[in-house]
């Protein structure tokens, strides 16, 4: 006897949002994408606590920052593997004709942990703290998007699924399509369908830049798939005893779902409140390094973390890269208390960066002066962006 086996469907309906998805700057466009990323890559089990109120938010965070507490493969309870299909929300930006650059070069930009993509385009006076703006005045072309379990991308189990492994993998499906030609036909084909978008070249290079988070897996990236890219900025990190020796706690987090204001979000995630911003973002001499209301534009764009990302982000750390035949330009904050614990001056190791890096056609090393982490967010941005732009220009980018 056959027997009959009727599997109810699961349909699961998207929160779509109804923002306008094709903007028209002054020096190009910016088209809004959702595109669903197969993706597969070894994750792991945590040992880490769980999190779903306040209490276990802060509790966390000073688990996170014991001294005995294990950041590596001994906190693992068992190795996983993660495949699924997920939404990553991107913004593509290319130039108006006028400020196209001969190479046509693509800029994929990776934003950090209590952030989104927001991060790199600022609404907040763009004309001078939005990278993304500033790129297209320089001729570039830029793809920013939001990390998973970030902003409009998917928010997905924020132990088991949200690791750092996954989002290297993300990065690099990412790059590989930009370099196929499969994003801008895909950029060319989302609704609504505008002229500007219809006719795009492939870019003749791709290049990386990342902030913070975004450099952890920037830096990972260009080390493990060297011929991938064709040049990165790595700004807001470097790989020190200093790096996170401020610790999570730092962060003043609270539990993201029920938080000020409260997110759309599950078991484990968490999110700064405001001085835990201040804390991490903001550096410098708070009368001339910025204003109260970029600190306050700061606070509004803030976003929740998953803690599986911190769990995790020791994978990213330390890769060598051989494969790296490109220029590389560390950017830093001269005042970045994260990352340098309030001062990166005279951190940076030269003979380290070589050794990380041995066949990179350059290595250079910029600080910006009387700045904190959150680099376009300090009165002096646009000066850094255009270090930036001229470091890309002097190596043929
Ligand atoms: C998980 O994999 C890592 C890296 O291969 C290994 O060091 C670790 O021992 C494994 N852990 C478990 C519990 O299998
Ligand atoms: C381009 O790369 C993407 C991402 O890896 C892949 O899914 C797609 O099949 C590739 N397309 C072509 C035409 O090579
Ligand atoms: C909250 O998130 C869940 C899971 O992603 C989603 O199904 C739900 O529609 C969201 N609710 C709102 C109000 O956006
Ligand atoms: C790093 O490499 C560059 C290029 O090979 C070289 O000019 C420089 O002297 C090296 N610096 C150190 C400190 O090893
Ligand atoms: C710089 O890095 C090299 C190579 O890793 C190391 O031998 C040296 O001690 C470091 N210098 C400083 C000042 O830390
Ligand atoms: C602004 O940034 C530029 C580029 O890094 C730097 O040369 C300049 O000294 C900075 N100005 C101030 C006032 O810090
Ligand atoms: C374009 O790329 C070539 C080859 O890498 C380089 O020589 C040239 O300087 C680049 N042009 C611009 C305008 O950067």
């Amino acid at each position: 006897m056959a027997s009959l086996l009727i599997v109810g469907a699961l349909i699961i309906i998207r929160a779509v949002s109804a923002t306008p998805t094709v903007s028209h700057r002054t020096h190009g466009y910016c088209k809004q994408l959702d595109i669903p990323l197969p993706v597969t890559a070894e994750t792991a089990v945590y040992d880490i606590p769980r999190v779903d109120n306040d209490i276990e938010a802060a509790a966390w965070a000073i688990y996170d920052a014991t001294r005995t507490t294990a950041h590596g493969p001994q906190n693992i309870i068992k190795n996983t593997t993660t495949s699924g299909t997920f939404n990553i929300h991107a913004q593509l930006c290319i130039p108006n004709g006028a400020q196209k650059h001969k190479n046509n070069t693509l800029q994929i930009a990776t934003h950090g942990v209590h952030y989104d993509s927001r991060y790199w385009d600022s609404t907040y006076r763009p004309e001078k703290h939005s990278y993304v703006e500033a790129s297209l005045k320089a001729g570039y072309s830029i793809l920013t998007y939001d990390r998973l379990g970030v902003g409009e991308s998917d928010h997905p189990d924020a132990y088991d699924v949200v690791q750092a492994p996954l989002e290297l993998e993300i990065l690099r499906q990412l790059t590989l399509m930009a370099r196929n030609g499969t994003l801008y036909d895909f950029a060319s084909h989302a609704a609504p369908s505008d002229a500007a978008f219809s006719q795009l070249e492939v870019p003749h290079k791709v290049v990386h830049i990342g902030h913070s988070f975004g450099s952890f897996l920037t830096s990972a990236f260009i080390a493990r798939y060297g011929p991938l890219t064709d040049g990165a900025i790595i700004t807001g990190y470097l790989f020190t005893d200093q790096l996170a020796s401020a610790g999570s706690t730092s962060f003043s987090v609270e539990y993201a779902a029920t938080g000020s204001p409260p997110f759309n979000r599950s078991s484990g995630y968490v999110v700064c409140q405001r001085d835990g911003i201040q804390n991490i973002f903001f550096g410098g001499n708070p009368k001339t390094a910025f204003t109260p209301e970029l600190l306050n534009y700061g606070i509004s764009i803030k976003q929740p973390v998953p803690i599986g990302e911190f769990a995790s982000a020791f994978s990213l750390l330390g890769n060598p890269g051989p494969s790296f035949k490109a220029p590389v330009q560390f950017f830093l904050p001269e005042f970045d208390f994260y990352i340098c614990r309030g001062d990166c001056r005279g951190l940076a190791n030269m003979t380290a960066l070589n050794e990380t890096y041995p066949h990179a056609t350059a290595i250079e090393v910029a600080l910006q002066p009387n700045t904190g982490h959150a680099l376009p967010l300090h009165n002096n941005a646009t000066a850094g962006f255009n270090v930036m732009f001229d470091f890309f220009a002097r190596h043929g980018l």
